[in-house]
């Protein structure tokens, strides 16, 4: 991949640039909690966006994107946001450092990637991830992590229509290979976990049902609106930290949806503090029964699973897979699986017949290793 971009990069700006790479992000646990103040116990993976960047002294971004084949020239006023969807990420980022205060100018770049876009993946947050690392770095700004994160999230919520969480843009910015992050997002405090499934004789393992997820214009915001009403209600600012008795008791002043949707989000927070648990321990049982809980919890209450992925699911629990469940935003994508390793082979094989069988085309199945997160490659 970086040979492709070096080539391309040559022969349209006859020149060398750096090199920088920010990752996708799977989700053990802590789904739709971000945004909700909760918790969330992400880690980056070992598939990257790359860009290959130099700065060009003038007022435009040059950009072109390799896997697209597409390119487009922009400036940096707000008048001069692009129309590509791919190009948004890059300006948003711009406008979103600069609005921070942060001098921006022009430069040129090819980027490319192989995080599996519209799988739950959080390939745009490895995008922005990218771009807001290596602004940083080559205009000298001095924009500490959490702030690079933010500046992703913003351009989601300003630039491409998501009012996403900041688990995305954390885990791609502060990924640490062979950990995953327990993220307070009400606090902003973390602690890595190191996970290695291996050593427990454990797989993590996806599989992409290949429906498109796609949050922009998605119901994601309708469900982040429905936790806000909840919590008001509850005379709170986040839903973080209400209880179920508390749920019940407004349960008649809130619509039946909304309970739903508060009832998935409320349970969610003990799970992802019982994995936790769980994961120090070692007992890998505790961990995949929480997520076959969330799973259907996101299919019932919170209604962000699909047929495909609860299909999915339900073959895992069949073959006596240790966990299963929808992963990330939800509307398709991925089911993040942990699977004992002398169960792997047969679960695969079953899922990729059944699901073939039903749906006309085999799940992808993708292994994951947990990676750094945004970086300059050397
Ligand atoms: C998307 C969002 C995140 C988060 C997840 C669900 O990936 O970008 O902020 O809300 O969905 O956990």
């Amino acid at each position: 991949m970086k040979q492709r971009i070096a080539e391309k990069f040559q022969t349209l700006f006859h020149t060398e640039g750096d090199f920088y790479a920010s990752a996708g992000r799977i989700n053990l646990i802590g789904e739709h909690t971000d945004y909700n103040g909760g918790f969330v116990f992400p880690g980056a993976i070992d598939k990257i966006m790359l860009a290959e960047i130099k700065l060009n002294g003038t007022a435009k971004v040059r950009a072109f994107a390799l896997d697209l084949d597409e390119y487009c020239e922009f400036g940096l006023n707000e008048e001069d946001a692009p129309a590509q969807a791919w190009a948004r990420y890059i300006f948003g980022v711009c406008r979103e450092i600069q609005k921070r205060g942060g001098v921006v100018g022009g430069f040129d770049t090819v980027f490319a990637g192989d995080v599996p876009l519209g799988a739950g993946m959080s390939s745009s947050a490895a995008l922005e991830s990218t771009f807001a690392n290596a602004l940083n770095e080559l205009f000298n700004l001095g924009i500490d992590k959490f702030e690079l994160a933010r500046i992703g999230q913003s351009t989601e919520h300003n630039y491409c229509g998501v009012k996403c969480g900041i688990m995305d843009q954390f885990a791609s910015i502060f990924g640490k290979a062979g950990h995953l992050m327990r993220l307070d997002c009400r606090s902003m405090e973390f602690e890595y976990f190191p996970f290695d499934p291996e050593q427990y004789g454990y797989k993590l393992v996806l599989l992409n049902s290949c429906v498109k997820h796609e949050l922009v214009g998605s119901p994601y915001n309708d469900r982040r609106a429905s936790c806000e009403r909840v919590a008001k209600v509850l005379g709170q600012d986040f839903l973080r930290g209400a209880t179920m008795d508390q749920l019940e008791a407004i349960k008649d002043q809130i619509s039946e949806e909304d309970y739903l949707r508060a009832r998935y989000v409320i349970g969610e927070e003990k799970r992802v503090l019982d994995v936790c648990e769980a994961l120090g321990k070692g007992d890998y049982e505790t961990v995949g029964a929480r997520m076959y809980e969330t799973h259907w919890g996101m299919s019932k209450d919170y209604e962000v699973s699909c047929e495909e992925l609860d299909f999915l699911a339900t073959v895992a629990q069949e073959c006596g897979v240790t966990g299963s469940r929808i992963m990330g935003g939800g509307f398709g994508g991925c089911t993040i699986n942990l699977v004992k390793a002398e169960l792997y082979d047969a679960f695969i094989e079953k899922a990729k017949a059944s699901f073939a069988e039903k749906y006309g085309h085999e799940p992808v199945v993708i292994p994951v290793v947990i990676s750094d997160g945004a970086r300059r490659l050397a």
